[in-house]
Parts: structure tokens; sequence; C-alpha cells
């Protein structure tokens, strides 16, 4: 079947993916742009153009887009506080959602929509790019494959030259707690994957230093522990003289009983445990090499692909909202224990906010 989709949001990354992602699945005839919205006219322009679509079907405003186009989902690609008024819009028009990462720019938020899409019935999965893309994808391959044994740590960079105004584009220079609550969205998700589990604990500290032109905090330190024991040390920042490992290109490192397995730059390598020697020492760069995992698609393709077999009847995707509110929960209880200066029980975090949200 080819399902009928609207997007709204076809500027910045609704762009990429109305010119990128969409069409090898447009291509394959499992989906069909019938509709857009942006409330920027040169934006919405492009889109149109970009795929021919009717002046009909273009509109400024997302109520009157999810009105007047019957459709079968919508893809959402607004920045994050936007997210809330254009899933209600989409859930009041009976419509299934794939939204742009993070759902909502609070925990209050996120529990809100939880419950608005359980209620409703609604299938809402969101587009966690990164943990699906080709290096990812490999690295979390040859974790699962077990023969490391057990895991016992993660290390986790990312790290960015981005100081100046702007640079990571403007509205982020503006955010409160920034790197937690844009980017460490994809970094959480990702690691809690890859840990196994959900979180247990998390010690965060964040800071933007003097050179830094944020108003939020920018740079981010953390130490988590997941609930089978796994443990965590995470830094992403953005203020950095040089970035060693910047967006798209992070470092991740997986600490096994028998062997380590380290991303960095897209590259993928193992080194094994040799049993009769002690005090060794090993460079980076110098592991057994992993080959690249083998798949048709990745990132935001894939998650395409993937959402529309879930509407097919097939299994619930990985990054449903059932799964995705337990990384939000990760990412909000690091802005706790910043704000607090306490480790924060992650579970008893998500538990506080979806009590003290009983029946709304
Ligand atoms: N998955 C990824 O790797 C990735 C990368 C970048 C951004 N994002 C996410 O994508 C979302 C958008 O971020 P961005 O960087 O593209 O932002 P942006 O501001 O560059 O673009 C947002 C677009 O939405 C439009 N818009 C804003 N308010 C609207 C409204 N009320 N109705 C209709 N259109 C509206 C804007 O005009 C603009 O065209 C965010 O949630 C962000 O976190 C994800």
């Amino acid at each position: 079947m080819t399902y009928r989709m609207l997007q709204i949001g076809v500027g910045g990354y609704g762009k990429h993916w109305s010119e990128r992602s969409l069409p090898p699945n447009i291509a394959g005839g499992l989906v069909e742009l019938v509709g857009i919205a942006d409330t920027d006219p040169v934006a919405l322009r492009a889109a149109q153009s970009f795929h021919g679509l009717p002046d009909s079907a273009c509109f400024t405003s997302a109520a009157e887009l999810v009105r007047a186009i019957k459709a079968d989902f919508v893809l959402i690609c607004t920045p994050a506080w936007h997210h809330e008024e254009h899933i209600g819009l989409a859930v009041a028009a009976g419509l299934d959602v794939l939204c742009e990462k993070p759902v909502a720019d609070t925990m209050e938020a996120t529990i809100r929509l939880e419950n608005l899409v359980r209620k409703a019935g609604t299938k809402l999965a969101m587009t966690m790019t990164h943990r699906f893309d080709l290096p990812n994808t490999t690295f979390r391959n040859a974790l699962r494959s077990g023969i490391d044994g057990p895991l016992d740590y993660l290390v986790f960079r990312q790290t960015g030259e981005l100081r100046k105004y702007g640079a990571w584009g403007a509205f982020r220079h503006e955010l409160p707690d920034v790197m937690l609550g844009e980017a460490g969205i994809h970094h959480f998700d990702m690691l809690r994957d890859l840990a196994g589990a959900d979180c247990a604990t998390i010690f965060a500290r964040s800071w933007t230093p003097s050179w830094g032109e944020f108003k939020g905090d920018a740079n981010v330190l953390a130490i988590a522990t997941f609930q089978n024991g796994v443990k965590l040390s995470y830094e992403g920042t953005s203020c950095n003289a040089a970035a060693i490992n910047p967006y798209f290109k992070g470092y991740v490192r997986a600490e096994c009983e028998n062997g380590v397995l380290i991303l960095s730059h897209g590259a993928v390598e193992r080194h094994w445990h040799d049993p009769t020697r002690q005090r060794g020492s090993r460079k980076e760069g110098e592991g057994d090499p992993i080959a690249p995992a083998e798949q048709t698609k990745f990132g935001d393709v894939w998650l395409l692909d993937r959402f529309l077999r879930w509407l097919d009847g097939g299994p619930e995707m990985e990054t449903s909202m059932h799964s995705h509110v337990k990384s939000q929960a990760m990412v909000y209880a690091a802005i706790r224990s910043v704000h607090t200066g306490q480790e924060i029980d992650v579970g008893a975090f998500l538990q506080e906010h979806r009590s003290s949200s009983a029946g709304t």
C-alpha cells in the first residue's frame, strides 16, 4: 500500500527530509506526499516546487493542512516547542505521527503526549536518525553479536566547534540546557539502546565557557548507570577549540569482558583481550576493522520505511512513544541533576511525572 503523508515544517531539517529522505521511499512506492505546511512561505514554495504539488496542497497553517487534506499520517519537522500542538492536531484528525526528535521540550509535555496517544490509540514514533545511521548500526550489530562477552561500561564523546552565535542554528543559542535538551536525546536514546536496559541513575554537570555564545548550557559531562549494571561516561560539548569527534563523527567505546569495541569518525574496530598478557597497551586505530553493516536503508530513510511497516501491522517501532519517553526521562533527569547537584533516580523521576499527570 502507498501511504498518504502530510509534512508540517519543510524548512531547516524538514527540507532535508523532503529532498533527501522522502524520495527513496516515494520511488519505492511506499509513500506519497499529499500536502505540506510551513509558516515560512519561502520554505513552503521550495518544497512545493521540489515535489510538484498544487497550490491546494500547500498551507501556511498546520491546522488548515490537516483539515483540508485526507491522509494516513503526518511527518512533523517543526521545532520541539511546536510538537505538542502539531501532534494534537494530528491526533484530532485521526492521523498517525512520525515526529522529529525530541517529542517535546519539557518532561511535563512529554507525559501529556504519552497520555494523549495512548488514549487515542495513535501510533507515534520519533526520528532518532543517528541511532540508525550506518556507523551506529555497524557498532550496535558488533556489540549485539555477543562475542565480546558481557558489556561492562560505555564511553561516549561528541564535541563541537559551535561557539559562535548561529553556528549551531540561531535558535539553539537561545535555548536553556541546549546540549541536553536538543542533542542529549539522540545520545541518550542511542546509549540506552546500546546498554540494553533503561537508565537507573544519572549525575550531570553542564555549563558554557566564557567563549561560548549560548544563553543555555552547551557543554555536559555525566555519569550514568543502567538497570542491568552497565555504566556510562558521557561527554557532549559545543564550545571546543577543535572538534575531535563532531556531530556525525562521534565516539563510542564499549568495554566488554573479552573485547573493546570503538566507533570513531564512522569507523568501527575491535581490540581482543589476550589472556596470555597483562599490562598491555593498545592504540586506537590499530584494532580489527569491522565491516560496515549491510542494509539498503539507513537513518531517516530506514526510519520512515520502518514506520510504514508498523502502520502495516508489523512490530512496534523501536522509537515509539513507549520507548522514547524513557530516553526523555534520562534527558530531563540529567537536567534536574544539573540544577540540583544531585544524582537522580531516573525510574522514580519518570514515575513522579506520570503520577502527577494521572487523570489528565
Ligand atoms: N534527526 C536529526 O538528526 C535532526 C537534525 C536537525 C534537527 N532536528 C529536529 O528537527 C526539528 C526542527 O529543527 P530545525 O533545525 O529544522 O528547525 P528550523 O527552525 O531550522 O526549521 C523548522 C521549520 O519549521 C517551520 N515552522 C516553525 N513553526 C511552524 C509552525 N507553527 N507551523 C508550520 N511550520 C513551522 C519553520 O518555518 C521552518 O521551516 C527539531 O525538533 C530538531 O530537534 C533533527
